[in-house]
């Protein structure tokens, strides 16, 4: 039989690379990107672990100039997932009166159009009836910003400017039978999620990474677009 394949973007560390673990555990064939001029040690280290089931390549989700080369070394594959995870937190103040209009275009830039760009230049390498996944946060609900007093402004902003697009995408493609998730995997033990060790998170990537992949097998057939999270809990927009 032949292997199932996924495209998981920004796969160097924290949820990606754990992503990536799981599904070659799973027998699947890997594809990961990377960022240009990263530490790409850990990528080296599962591809020793797993020969001949994960491949590599790079690209800076801002950069327009890397989707072409991207795309070409990908050309003759076709994808069961593509998973959307690449994003940053942005400055640590998170506010819009505080926040230069360099940090606001970089945040949108990586959380929301640069996902969304690259990702409607892969929609032909998705199999038909294939999933498309992206990293979302439930900081991205309007509905659900409801504590006063946490901000989280520019994150939340770039989340719900994904998820926005993401339903966009979905309108475009839902006639082919695509499914298409935005995904929240919980408050996880990453760089991001603690912060850089300042903050302890909720849940480790293993329980983060397993939710998800669960969530994913059942609802990838769905022929919707859900707002979800890890443990499959739907989540107002
Ligand atoms: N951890 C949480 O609690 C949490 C909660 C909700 C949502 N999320 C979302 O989950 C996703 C993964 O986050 P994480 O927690 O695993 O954080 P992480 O460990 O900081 O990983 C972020 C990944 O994105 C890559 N990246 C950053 N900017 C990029 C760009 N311009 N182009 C391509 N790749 C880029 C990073 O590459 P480098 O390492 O080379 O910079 C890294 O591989 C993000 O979208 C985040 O918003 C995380």
């Amino acid at each position: 039989m032949k292997k199932q394949r996924i495209l998981i973007v920004g796969s160097e560390k924290g949820l990606g690379l754990g992503l990536a673990e799981a599904w070659l555990r799973k027998g699947w064939e890997v594809f990961t990107t990377h960022l240009p001029n990263t530490d790409v040690s850990s990528l080296l280290a599962l591809a020793e672990r797993y020969p001949g089931s994960l491949s590599t390549g790079e690209i800076d989700v801002t950069d327009a100039s890397h989707i072409a080369p991207l795309v070409a070394l990908l050309s003759v594959r076709q994808f069961d997932i593509i998973f959307m995870v690449a994003g940053i937190y942005g400055p640590l103040h998170q506010s819009v009166l505080q926040a230069s209009d360099a940090e606001f275009q970089q945040i949108m830039m990586t959380n929301a159009f640069g996902p969304a760009r690259l990702a409607r230049h892969l929609i032909p390498m998705l199999k038909p009836g294939g999933t498309l996944v992206f990293m979302s946060s439930h900081r991205g609900s309007i509905a659900s910003n409801s504590e006063p007093g946490i901000g989280l402004e520019l994150y939340r902003a770039s989340k719900a400017a994904l998820n926005m697009l993401a339903r966009c995408i979905f309108m475009d493609i839902s006639q082919k039978g695509h499914t298409v998730l935005s995904i929240h995997p919980g408050w996880v033990t990453t760089a991001m999620g603690t912060l850089d060790g300042a903050v302890e998170a909720e849940i480790d990537v293993k329980t983060s990474v397993n939710g998800m992949i669960s969530v994913i097998e059942q609802h990838r057939n769905d022929r919707n677009h859900l707002f979800i999270d890890y443990a499959n809990n739907i989540w107002p927009w």
